[in-house]
């Protein structure tokens, strides 16, 4: 039997639902102690990139492809930056929040005597995901995708070309 376009319409709010759904769902990423050990992993958490650090007795989860061109966030180093724990793209040295996936950059106010720069926030570019713990295990529950972020186009990229962590 053929959907007519009002069953089309019921399935595709169907299938929406359930993705919604899906994405909601805090996904199991691995043990509490083997991340503390590691102090990253990365995972794909409903076929997305992500990446999970440990740091300073604090997880913190992010898209794993840089907002700027798709530099690998999971090899930067963690350096704070203005008082901001920050993941330092190794590709272009773009700073971004480890808590909030915020872009940062130095700014000179010329009307200050001083003119020292100072570190502003572009505001978030980067996707950052909930971690929870649970009787040992670390889990990642992805933000409300409904609402675009720089970073999903390269997470769209990266799944389309499929996982490049993933062991061969
Ligand atoms: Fe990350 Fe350019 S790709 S700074």
């Amino acid at each position: 039997m053929r959907s007519s376009p009002k069953n089309m319409n019921a399935d595709s709010s169907v299938k929406t639902a359930d993705k919604r759904k899906e994405a909601e769902a805090a996904v199991c990423v691995g043990r509490e102690d083997d991340i503390k050990q590691s102090r990253r992993i990365t995972a794909s958490v409903n076929d997305r990139e992500i990446v999970v650090f440990y740091h300073e007795e604090k997880f913190y989860a992010m898209d794993c492809r840089c907002y700027h061109a798709g530099g690998p966030l999971h090899l930067g180093e963690i350096e704070d930056i203005g008082g901001h724990l920050c993941i330092i793209c190794p590709w272009h040295m773009y700073k971004i929040t480890l808590a909030t996936g915020e872009g940062l950059y130095q700014a000179i106010n010329p009307t200050e005597p001083s003119a020292a720069p100072k570190w502003r926030s572009k505001g978030v570019k980067q996707r950052t995901h909930e971690v929870t713990v649970d009787n040992g295990s670390v889990y990642v529950t992805l933000s409300d995708l409904s609402v675009s972020l720089d970073s999903d186009y390269y997470a769209e990229k990266y799944k389309k070309f499929g996982s490049s962590f993933r062991k061969k």
